[in-house]
């Protein structure tokens, strides 16, 4: 759905920002990029919304070559949301949410009902909400009205930079937890920069690392991330010593497990109830099915795979 096909950016005073970037998000995906401050992430997600242009490479969108396409509707079709939220500081929350809805010429009453309906989707009543202005708002209220502007009219494809940056610790990870909820139900192909690994690891399906000079260092699901790190820096940057050493401390349980089904029951590895998740972890990622049986009292009562991991992270306290 989006592709960056080795691009490059380096600014006219030579800073190279990006440097020989490829990356495919799949339809439906959510890919967060991070890494430490002035390592590229806002210049690469930029580029694919044409606010600036590789020097080097090409992305696409869909499968078109979007250096191709008409920038203003290229960027219509694609949801924005930016460091700072960037709502009209003059125009009502309604008004905020229609903008896109407006540009692309919906006719009054469809962007009214749609509008209201977004506000609900973020879970802010449009009754209560739709005429305030963003500063009658909390940090995290205008975080929402931004997420529901951005999605208004149902984009493909989102982009977001530090999306939830501006939110205080407790209602960030409620806005986490409806965000993914929201664009998992829409379908929609999510972009989002973020310097917050928690975050990441909470939201995203696959997670691009990277370091200063533009440079990916690796691209993978968070629990292999964390698991096999492809280097020192992606180890410190992600912490995975302290999620692995939460993983110790965590027991595989019944309710971390698929069904067994149908997968053949291997004599190796095997895995049983009470086994510690980082055992579990390192099972699933040696194995190819991505699959481990697990027993009980020497039942077969179902299997570890890496999903099992990742929604444990991403939710620890449901099993924990
Ligand atoms: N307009 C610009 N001109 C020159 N250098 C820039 C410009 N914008 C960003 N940079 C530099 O490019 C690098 C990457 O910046 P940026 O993409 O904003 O990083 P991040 O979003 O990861 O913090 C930094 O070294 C930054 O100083
Ligand atoms: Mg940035």
């Amino acid at each position: 759905m989006i592709r960056f096909d080795s691009v490059g950016r380096t600014y006219d005073d030579g800073t190279v920002a990006v440097h020989d970037l490829s990356l495919e998000v799949q339809p439906g995906e959510i890919c967060a990029v991070v890494g430490p401050s002035g390592c590229g992430k806002t210049t690469a997600m930029r580029m694919a919304n044409r606010l600036g242009s590789p020097t080097t490479g090409r992305i696409f969108i869909d499968g078109r070559d979007i250096a191709t396409e008409d920038p203003v509707a290229l960027r219509r079709g694609i949801g924005y949301v930016i460091q700072q939220v960037g709502l009209f500081p003059h125009q009502s929350v309604r008004t905020n949410v229609g903008t896109v809805c407006r540009l692309l010429n919906w006719d009054a009453s469809r962007i009214a009902t749609r509008v209201d309906e977004m506000l609900q989707m973020v879970g802010l009543d449009p009754d209560q909400f739709g005429d305030r202005y963003p500063s009658q708002l909390s940090g995290g209220q205008r975080q929402r009205v931004g997420v529901a502007r951005a999605l208004a009219t149902d984009p493909p494809v989102l982009l977001m930079d530090e999306p939830f940056g501006a939110v205080d610790p407790v209602a960030r990870g409620l806005l986490q937890e409806h965000f993914h909820t929201l664009v998992k139900s829409l379908g929609t192909t999510v972009m989002m920069v973020t310097h917050d690994i928690d975050e990441a690891v909470r939201l995203a399906d696959r997670i691009a690392v990277m370091r200063v000079g533009g440079v990916l260092e690796q691209y993978a699901a968070p629990a292999e991330i964390l698991a096999r790190p492809s280097s020192d820096f992606v180890a410190d940057f992600v912490g995975s010593d302290r999620v692995l050493k939460g993983l110790v401390r965590t027991p595989i349980v019944g309710s971390l497990l698929d069904a067994a089904g149908s997968q053949t029951v291997s004599a190796s590895p095997q895995l049983h109830v009470g086994d510690s998740l980082r055992l579990g972890l390192s099972c699933v990622l040696g194995e190819p099915s991505g699959s481990v049986s697990v027993y009980d009292d020497g039942q077969l009562v179902g299997a570890l795979t890496m999903d099992a991991v990742h929604r444990h992270l991403r939710r620890p306290t449901e099993v924990a």
